[in-house]
């Protein structure tokens, strides 16, 4: 079954770690998987070993197209909401075998209430992707969840929020939960990552409180060799096997009754 995740947290807790290894386990089942890496610095491509995934052009910074496809008026302030975009992954999504690549890039000034003709193309790109019933889509997200406006929120089955143990990185995640659930996101979990004991798992189940925590990833020495443009196989870490038990929990409870 196709599912549609999105992975936040606080900057440098793990997303596109994480988002990286969920893609990976899921490329494992049958299907298509579309990754979105919605990350201002997008760095996604680059954990899921596509070969000069740093030269991809974000959509957003494609301005000829965004403003061809939103009929955006010469002084900026009309343009269309439903803009064509069905054409738009095949076009410019990078492959490797049952994955898809998709960089989206984020507008720069503006944040979240930005009504800008860049804006309003990602929000109605991303609602497409979400939209498309046999793929899986994976989600990298910046530390927040603006990328998700209401209309598009309802699609996402799971997000997850990758948290570390640590007071600020827990703090952050309850805040990005409560954003989440404002907008009405269904299956928000907390996942527990770089943990090296069990006083981090307690220190941090009791923080959280009722927000739940779906699973935890330990601390993977590789992941400091990857850090240092050393190739490891990801595949061959606790850290995705962790992520893989993860997969198959959400995958079991997603299932319709
Ligand atoms: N389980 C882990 N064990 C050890 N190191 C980890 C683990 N997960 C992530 N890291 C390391 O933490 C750093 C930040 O990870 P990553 O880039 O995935 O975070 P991020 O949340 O996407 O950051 P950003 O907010 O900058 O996008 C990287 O150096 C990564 O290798
Ligand atoms: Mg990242």
């Amino acid at each position: 079954m196709a599912i549609k995740v999105a992975f936040s947290g606080k900057g440098g807790a793990g997303k596109t770690t994480l988002a990286a290894l969920f893609i990976k386990a899921l490329s494992r089942d049958r299907g298509e998987i579309l990754a979105v890496d919605c990350d201002p610095v997008a760095n996604l491509g680059r954990f899921l070993g596509i070969k000069d995934a740093d030269k991809i052009v974000p959509i957003v910074e494609m301005k000829e197209l965004i403003n061809e496809r939103m009929e955006v008026s010469a002084d900026r302030a009309f343009y269309k909401l439903n803009p064509k975009v069905d054409d738009i992954p095949d076009k410019f999504a990078r492959k490797k075998d049952n994955i898809k690549l998709i960089v989206m890039g984020t507008v720069k000034t503006g944040g979240s209430g930005c009504m800008c003709p860049e804006s309003g193309f990602l929000k109605a790109l991303l609602s497409r992707l979400l939209l498309e019933k046999d793929e899986s889509v994976v989600m990298d997200m910046e530390a927040g969840v603006e990328h998700l406006g209401r209309a598009t929120a309802g699609f996402v089955d799971n997000l997850f929020i990758v948290t570390e143990p640590s007071s600020g990185s827990i703090d952050a995640g309850k805040k990005i939960a409560n954003l989440a659930e404002d907008l009405k996101i269904k299956g928000i979990s907390v996942i527990l990552n770089k943990v090296r004991n069990n006083n981090e798992v307690s220190f941090a189940k009791e923080k959280l409180q009722s927000l739940s925590l779906i699973g935890t990833v330990p601390f993977e020495e590789k992941f400091l060799e990857f850090a240092m443009d050393k190739d490891i196989n990801i595949e061959d870490t606790d850290a995705y096997r962790a992520v893989v038990e993860i997969k198959n929990k959400i995958q079991k409870s997603n299932i319709p009754e």
